[in-house]
């Protein structure tokens, strides 16, 4: 039995991770902040643990991780989905509140939580640790979410240090980087019409945006025994969109 926790669980991109892990041998936490009702189906599963809490700070990143390790035992992977983008204004108009609030949800809060898993994991000489970052760094982010595209480029940073360093400890430290997937996150947070959607999408070599189903893939694979010898990397999953 592996144990895998995975944060931001509510996000929609990580909707089909949750069915995936749950045909593996896994004890699973879930944690959410307001959206329970995306993780809510997977409460009477023997097998899973659902974790309420809205980072504001270091300490719930430490007790998340805490809060999921006292129920299974142990930790051999941490998932990590938490993201977001508060401020959609030009760069021209960015202020430095906006910054700092991207900088904490995309990089600072997804850092911390894999800096409490990976003591866990040292214990035990092995694990996994898998961010989310964006394929749009590749190219500068956009200029409407300049905060985001920093960030994030600032976790690939923290990607390939803790790889680094945690090597010797069997411990892998990896990012999925999603190009341009139809979700409420695209739709909502960045604003995006029906319009601009189709835009997009027709930019993007392969025609078409990314399916959720194709990020669950990718995530169970870097959880998988066969990606035992893959660290420091940057796993993009966006139909040629960034080349
Ligand atoms: N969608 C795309 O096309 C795309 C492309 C590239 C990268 N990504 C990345 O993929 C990841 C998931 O994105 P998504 O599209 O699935 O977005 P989403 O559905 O908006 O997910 C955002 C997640 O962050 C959680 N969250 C936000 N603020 C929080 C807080 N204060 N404390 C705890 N949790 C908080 C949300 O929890 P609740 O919902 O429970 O409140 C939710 O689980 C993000 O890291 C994003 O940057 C997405």
């Amino acid at each position: 039995m592996k144990h895998v926790l995975v944060a931001a669980a509510s996000s929609e991109l990580a909707s089909e991770v949750i069915p995936k892990l749950l045909d593996g041998e896994y004890r699973i936490g879930l944690h959410y902040s307001s959206n329970k009702k995306a993780v809510e189906p997977y409460e009477e599963y023997e097998q899973v643990k659902l974790i309420q809490c809205t980072i504001a700070g270091e300490s719930d990143c430490a007790r998340i991780v805490d809060e999921y390790v006292e129920w299974a035992g142990s930790i051999d992977s941490i998932v990590i989905f938490l993201g977001n983008i508060s401020c959609t204004c030009h760069w021209e108009e960015i202020e430095k509140e906006h910054l700092v609030d991207e900088y904490l949800f995309n990089a600072v809060y997804p850092f911390m939580l894999a800096k409490y898993a990976q003591r866990y994991m040292k214990e035990k000489g092995a694990g996994r640790i898998l961010f989310v970052s964006t394929a749009s760094v590749r190219r500068g982010g956009g200029s409407t979410t300049i905060g985001y595209g920093m960030a994030k480029a600032a976790l690939e940073c923290a990607v390939k240090r803790m790889a680094r360093d945690l090597a010797p400890n069997g411990i892998l430290v990896n990012a999925v980087a999603p190009g341009f997937f139809d979700t409420q996150f695209n739709r909502k947070r960045k604003g995006l019409t029906e319009e601009d959607v189709a835009e997009r999408v027709a930019m993007i070599p392969l025609k078409r945006g990314g399916k959720k189903e194709e990020i669950a893939s990718t995530v169970l694979y870097m959880l998988s025994e066969g990606a035992g010898f893959i660290t420091g990397q940057i796993i993009t999953v966006d139909g040629g969109d960034f080349l």
